[in-house]
């Protein structure tokens, strides 16, 4: 990785230290401070993780400034133009893109895996009729854990494997059957006639009176969409699931971890924020003016919702690939007025935003969130959905990143450190004396 130092002065003691600085492929080098402890007595401190790398990878790498996102090296520009979900699966999990051959191999292993337990239909029935559909995929995740009992098998290569592949086949029919559920329509079965995408919205919007056809277009569209969201290297959900796989817990209940930190707006959950707030736009009549002033207001919670990024600094690469999808779409499909209203408005709030001193000076774009839900809208995709089929999609990259990591032999459980500021050392004084 390279022989350069930094070298660090403790201004108190005069101790120096030297620490290694280790190079990537591409991206800013990185400085080692694992024995900054043990050596100069200090720890780090980073909330928020702003300049801290927490592992090496090989998978997926962003260049904030430059708009710029690869999966194993390949642009998602390209990828989104020629690939399938299935096969930029593969070259996640795999390392490399698929031949013929073994992407059929490894569609015939996931087709193998897509049915649930059939005591998973009766643990839909405990909750709610109107539950959130990422509260059943939280929950639903975790639960598939106990039918799996070797996925605890963690140091096994070929039980990751299987399940990685049980997790992806899976994911798909736990989502649609969420919706089911709250429609209160029975169960649709996967059908390994199918390709993957294909059988999502065949589970979604199939019913067992009649034969289902689905839309070539809508089958394109969501393709394309779970492959801008099938990875992006070490986001909050992510660093959610390495930190609960570090502990060698089942990955099933890694990748539940993580769809909980998906679920929050400020990260997967902002999908279907934006599309709320987008009508809340469209009803009040108020100009968008007023909407972008609330956003700068720093006395109000409101922020424009599929705006900013912690890395790209720059148009997100995947919202302008979603934009002209949106917008083909919608034209293919003939967007009824909602639909069409509803993109509208959101090239309208864009180019107000964009022209705005506070976005241009804070590099505030629009995200790959802004513009996915309007696609979902016109799809008649049901707003608590939305996040669900961000988890889909990004399960794969999860798995990616936990196989690396239960993989790699210097691998550790993560444990950060801390900044303490409260009380220093108390007496107790009993009850009757306080
Ligand atoms: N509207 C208004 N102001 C904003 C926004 C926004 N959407 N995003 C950031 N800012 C301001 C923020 O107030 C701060 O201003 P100042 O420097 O004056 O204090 C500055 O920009 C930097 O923001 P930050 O909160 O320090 O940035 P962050 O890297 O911690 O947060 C973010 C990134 C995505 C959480 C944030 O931009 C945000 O809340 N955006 C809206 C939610 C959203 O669209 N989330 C989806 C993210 S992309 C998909 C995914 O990861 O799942």
């Amino acid at each position: 990785m390279g022989n350069d130092t930094v070298t660090i002065i403790d201004n108190a003691t005069g101790k120096r230290m030297e620490l290694p600085v280790f190079k990537g492929t591409c991206g800013p080098s990185v400085i080692d401070v694992r024995n900054l402890y043990r050596e100069m007595g200090y720890f780090t401190y980073d909330p928020g993780y702003l300049s801290t790398g927490s592992c090496d990878s090989k998978i997926t790498f962003i260049d904030g400034e430059n708009g710029t996102l690869l999966y194993r090296g390949y642009p998602i520009e390209q990828l989104a133009k020629h690939s399938t979900y299935p096969e930029v699966c593969y070259l996640l999990l795999y390392r490399k893109l698929p031949t013929k051959a073994e992407l059929e191999k490894f569609n015939e292993s996931i087709k193998k895996h897509s049915l649930l337990d059939e005591a998973m239909r009766v643990f839909y029935r405990g909750f709610r009729h109107d539950a959130h559909a990422m509260a059943i995929m939280v929950a639903g995740v975790g639960a598939l854990a106990s039918f799996y009992p070797e996925a605890l098998n963690v140091h096994d290569r070929n039980d990751r494997e299987t399940s990685a592949h049980r997790l992806i086949a899976k994911m798909p029919t736990l989502a649609a059957w969420s919706y089911k559920y709250s429609i209160g329509q029975p169960f649709t079965y996967p059908r390994n006639d199918l390709d993957f995408t294909a059988n999502f919205l065949s589970m979604m919007f199939g019913i067992p009176t009649e034969e289902y056809q689905a839309n070539e277009t809508f089958v394109k569209a969501m393709d394309l969409i779970l492959i801008l969201h099938a990875d992006h290297e070490q986001n909050a959900s992510t660093s959610t699931v390495r930190l609960t796989g570090s502990s060698e817990a089942s990955p099933f209940a890694a990748l539940s971890a993580g769809i909980g930190t998906l679920w929050g707006p400020a990260h997967g959950g902002a999908n279907e924020v934006v599309v709320h707030m987008l009508e809340e736009m469209i009803s009040s009549g108020k100009n968008l003016k007023h909407y972008i002033n609330r956003a700068k207001d720093k006395n109000d919670r409101f922020r424009l919702m599929g705006f900013g990024h912690r890395v790209y600094k720059n148009y997100d690469p995947r919202a302008k690939i979603i934009r002209q999808i949106c917008h083909q779409l919608l034209k293919e499909i003939g967007s009824d007025t909602e639909n069409q209203q509803l993109f509208d408005t959101a090239m309208a709030l864009e180019r107000v935003a964009l022209e705005d001193e506070y976005f241009i000076e804070r590099k505030l774009y629009p995200n790959v969130d802004f513009y996915s839900g309007i696609i979902f809208r016109a799809m008649g995709i049901p707003l608590n959905m939305f996040t669900v089929i961000f988890a889909l999609a990004r399960t794969v990259g999860w798995l990616a990143h936990w196989m690396e990591m239960m993989a790699d032999p210097d691998a550790r459980i993560s444990r950060p450190r801390q900044l303490y500021t409260g009380p220093d050392l108390q007496k107790y004084v009993p009850i009757e004396k306080r």
